[in-house]
Formats: C-alpha cells, structure tokens, sequence
C-alpha cells in the first residue's frame, strides 16, 4: 500500500476519533453561584425537580438545587410497557443511575395512572379481551417488576395517580377504561401489590385539584376506605400545578391542614405557577387552541406577580413545614416546562424559578429571602 493511501487510511480513524473526542467533550461544568433551594430549605422539606435523565445544564442545576428527583416520563406504565411483550427499561434506568450518582432521593412516578395507560391495554379493554381480574393481574405484575427492579435505590413512590373525579357531582372515580372496568378495586390492589413489593417504601396517593373541597372529600373517602381494608398510605402528593392569575393559597393551606390533621404527611409533587390563565387541574387531555399567544420574554409586571406569588407560597409552606415533607418543582427551568406545550402546544412558559438559560428568576430570589425571614 503506497504511504500516502496508508496515511490516508490510517489518518481517517484518528479524525473520525478526534470528532468523537470533539462531539463527546462535555460542556465546562456550570458553577453556580445562587445559595441551593436544598440547603436554604433542609430544616423545613426536601427540595425536588422532574426531570428523566437530565443532561449538562439542567443536570447542574438540578444537582445544585435539589436533593430529589421524580422521572418526568421514563418510568409510567406507557414508557415502561409500549407494548405486552416490550418492558422498556433504559429511560428510566439512567434517571434512577443518575439520581444514585448524584445522592438524590428517587420519587417512582406512577405505578398507576389509568387515564394514561399504553393504547394496547385499553384496546384489551375494549374488545373484552382485558377482564377486571385479568387487569388486576396485569397491574400487580407489572407494580411487582418496577418496584422489584428499583427496590434498593427508589423508598418512595407515587402508587396511584389521579383516581379521583373532578368537579361538584357524585361521580367518585375519574372515568377511564380501567376504572371503568376496576372501580376502587385498582387501588386498593394497587397499594397491597406495592407494599407486598416493598414493605419499607413509601407509598403516596398524588392527585391535581385537591386544593378544592369537593376532590379533598372523595381523597378523604378513598383514604378511610383504604384504611377499612388495611391499607397504608404513607403520604398524600398534592401536586400544586398553580396559576399566576388565582394562587388559591388559602385552598391550599386548608388542604395541607385538613390533609395532615387526616393523619398524612403532604408531599407538594408537581410546583409550577402557569403565567397564562386556563381551566382548572391538570387534565393532560385538555388541549385548548388559541388562547394567549404567550410571551417569549416575560414581562417585568409578571415577573414581578410571579415572585410575589412565589415568594407567598413559600412563606405558606415554610409555616407548615411541620405537615410537609418535601416540595418538588414540575421540571427544572422554564425551558424544560410541560407547559410549555400544554394547553397550547408551542407556548412559550415561564412558570418555574430558573429562565430558559437555567438563571435565577426574581422568583428565585424572592423564596430565597422568605427563606431567610424569621419563622412565624
Ligand atoms: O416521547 C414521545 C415522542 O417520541 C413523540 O414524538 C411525541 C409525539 O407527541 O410524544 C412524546 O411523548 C410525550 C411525553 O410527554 C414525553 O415528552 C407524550 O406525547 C406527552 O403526552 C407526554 O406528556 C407528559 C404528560 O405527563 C403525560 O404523560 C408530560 O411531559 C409530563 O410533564 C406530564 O406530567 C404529568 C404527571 O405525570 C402527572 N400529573 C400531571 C402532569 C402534567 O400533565
């Protein structure tokens, strides 16, 4: 072989490995100069963020910030179990090998969450070929694989969500095929699969919309009736998805106390503060077209509303943190928000405390310094 078509050849693998070298050359590490939420927080709740496996930047900041993580996605039934005979575990194998690596307490998010079950089970559903005890079955296999494979490393975890129906009728469960077909027997079998999984987890029950009394009073029904039949729960997720234009502060004090008075410790699991006005709850089904066309920048009077509104929540749950076990924000900056596509898909949000490019917003700074006001 002539040199030059040798170097050639030989020149080829080290450019191809130089790219490799280039591309894989991590960004400089992100230094963070804020005082972290976890720290200025450890006396009162833990400090969370969503995220599934979360890269460089928001993997910084949610280090810097948090001392706990709930997979966004990666470890729902449908991420998990796209199809009967496919268990998909990567996705949420690198978010709990990242969590481990970075010591941070795991919240497994959701065994079960029937208005979202993968499309093959409700189509089993549908052609009668799912039966209430073959789906029973099916949902006890499946919450004894997860919480088996995770045991060691995920001691809490979000058992059912979202059981419960909205609204002032007499409607008790959300309705949905597999509630249709299981009643309440989904989650009390939901809970029994999960505790004989793991007797030292922490099993929650998290829903949307407890803030107001009519859903308080069918969590309230649920919790006896899981009690009448020997049922743990360990702990109610008040998820906290908030709007700028009605915080419902005093609906949420009434329901940490009402809550814990019930005898459950409160996580608030999913904290964003939607900037743009909409219905109420988190209804991911609910897509509305139009609406605000939404800011790319926020403007100085909202972000001054939203500090505001932060910083009074904070000053709420830093006077119950004797009834609140942890805070965790729904994702880790604005840019990383599910609002940012829901109810409009495209609208730009800015409902956390860090902006696009992971700084601290006047948010950030104003439940920095509720931190720091002496407890009432
Ligand atoms: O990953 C697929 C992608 O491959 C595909 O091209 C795309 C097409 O739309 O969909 C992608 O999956 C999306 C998934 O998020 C991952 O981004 C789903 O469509 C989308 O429905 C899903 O939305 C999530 C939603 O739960 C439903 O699971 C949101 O990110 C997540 O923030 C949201 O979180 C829920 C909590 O789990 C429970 N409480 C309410 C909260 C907000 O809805």
């Amino acid at each position: 072989m002539k040199p030059s078509l040798k170097i050639i050849v030989i020149g080829l693998p080290i450019l191809f490995s130089m790219d490799l070298i280039l591309a894989a050359k991590p960004e400089a590490p992100v230094v963070h100069a804020e005082p972290a939420l976890k720290d200025v927080f450890k006396k009162h709740f833990l400090i969370g963020m969503s995220a599934d496996h979360p890269q460089q930047r928001r993997a910084s900041l949610l280090r810097h910030h948090a001392n706990a993580i709930t997979p966004e996605n990666g470890m729902k039934f449908y991420s998990l179990r796209p199809s009967p005979d496919v268990w998909n575990w990567e996705k949420a194998d690198r978010t709990v090998d990242f969590a481990t690596a970075n010591d941070l307490k795991i919240v497994g998010h959701t065994l079960v969450w029937c208005y979202r079950m993968s499309p093959w089970v409700n189509e089993r559903i549908a052609s009668g070929e799912l039966d209430k005890a073959a789906a029973l079955a099916l949902q006890d296999e499946h919450i004894r694989q997860v919480v088996g494979r995770y045991k060691d490393r995920v001691k809490t975890w979000d058992v059912v969500n979202e059981a419960l129906a909205d609204g002032p009728g007499p409607e008790f469960l959300r309705s949905d095929p597999w509630s249709d077909l299981c009643g309440v027997e989904y989650v009390v079998e939901a809970f029994q699969s999960a505790r004989r999984a793991d007797p030292e987890a922490k099993l929650l029950y998290n829903d949307y919309n407890l803030e107001f009394p009519d859903k308080r009073a069918r969590l309230l029904r649920l919790l006896a009736l899981l009690e009448e039949r020997g049922v743990r729960v360990d702990g109610v997720g008040i998820q906290g998805h908030m709007q700028l234009s009605r915080l419902r502060l005093a609906e949420l004090e009434a329901a940490i106390v009402e809550i814990h008075a019930a005898g459950y410790p409160v996580h608030l699991t999913e904290l964003d503060i939607d900037v743009y006005s909409r219905g109420e709850g988190a209804d991911v089904q609910r897509i509305e077209t139009g609406g605000d066309a939404g800011y790319a920048e926020l403007p100085e009077e909202l972000q001054t509303q939203l500090a505001a509104g932060y910083g009074a929540l904070f000053r709420l749950l830093v006077k119950h943190a004797d009834k609140v076990e942890r805070v965790t924000f729904w994702n880790v900056d604005d840019g990383s928000s599910w609002l940012n596509n829901w109810p409009v898909k495209g609208r730009e949000n800015h409902p956390l405390l860090f902006d696009r490019a992971q700084q601290p917003k006047p948010a950030f700074w104003e439940v920095i310094r509720v931190a720091k006001e002496p407890i009432p």
